[in-house]
């Protein structure tokens, strides 16, 4: 038996990307999963794929009550919530002299406050030895000109696990997060699809590829498993590498190349 096996798992944000590879994997270990995202259709349509005991149920970080809502309904539903991944997520780039407000909180917002939102509600459901991973960003630790509100939310999400990690761990509950680099899912076309874009981010990769979404799944099913019962606090950077080069200058590239 697999060591999430029969494990209510929630996912947020998972219908697509490094959120749909995670719960893949893990109800291919038998977790039973829950796709919860913004995108309803879709979220129905992943667990429909998933078939077995997996359901769906539409969520937005940014609302409080969507979020306690969603847990509260789950641990009534299926008896316990044992293990919560968080992939919300948005980018909203601009220099900082041009940014406007609304984007810079809409970033803070989806990225941080709603992460606030799941570790909270999903904590207060939760019994000892469940696991709360969080996805951050390469951005946590590397700066990069254009994305002020994503570097300053994914690093905020970083030091909101750890003090997490620390008021949850007399519950048993750990809490982790993983930073992926650049990993290839639709949030990033903007940037895979950009040749000389694409070719920095190889540069200043070690390993010399993108990520695939499956690379994190593998470190979420490590998180969130008995695997790694001694781990909390950790923010494990996923990345190729790329953390020990630097961060592309993504905007100086496109104002190039709008001229
Ligand atoms: N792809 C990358 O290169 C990369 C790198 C570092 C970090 N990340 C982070 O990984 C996470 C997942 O990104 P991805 O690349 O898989 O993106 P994605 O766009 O493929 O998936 C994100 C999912 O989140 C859902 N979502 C968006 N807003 C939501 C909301 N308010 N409430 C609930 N669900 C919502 C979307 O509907 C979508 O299904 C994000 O937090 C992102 O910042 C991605």
């Amino acid at each position: 038996m697999s060591a999430v096996s029969g494990r209510t798992t929630v996912v947020i944000g998972g219908a697509s990307g490094i959120g749909w590879a995670s719960a893949q994997l893990l109800a291919a270990e038998g977790a039973t999963v829950v796709i919860a995202d913004i995108d309803a259709d879709q979220a129905a349509a992943r667990a429909g794929e998933l078939g077995g005991g997996a359901r769906s149920v539409r969520v937005d970080v940014t609302d409080e009550e969507s979020v306690r809502a969603l847990f509260e309904g789950t641990a009534s539903d299926l008896g316990s919530v044992d293990i919560t991944l968080n992939c919300a997520g948005v980018n909203l780039p601009g220099m900082i002299v041009d940014l406007d407000a609304a984007s810079w909180q809409r970033t803070l917002d989806l990225c941080l406050t709603g992460a606030f939102h799941v570790i909270k509600h999903s904590a207060r459901v939760m019994g000892a030895g469940a696991a709360i991973t969080s996805i951050t960003s390469l951005n946590a630790r590397q700066p990069a000109a254009g994305f002020a509100g994503y570097c300053a939310a994914k690093a905020g999400l970083a030091m909101l696990t750890q003090v997490a990690a620390l008021e949850l761990g007399e519950k048993g509950i750990r809490v982790n997060a993983i930073s992926p680099g650049l990993v290839e899912t639709p949030l990033v076309t903007g940037l895979t699809s950009v040749p000389v874009i694409q070719d920095d981010f190889t540069d200043n990769t070690p390993l010399g590829r993108n990520g695939q979404p499956s690379d994190v799944a593998q470190a979420v099913l490590y998180l969130s498993s008995d695997a790694s019962s001694w781990v909390t606090g950790e923010v494990l950077d996923i990345n190729g590498g790329a953390h020990l080069r630097r961060y592309p200058d993504v905007m100086k590239h496109l104002a190039t190349l709008s001229g």
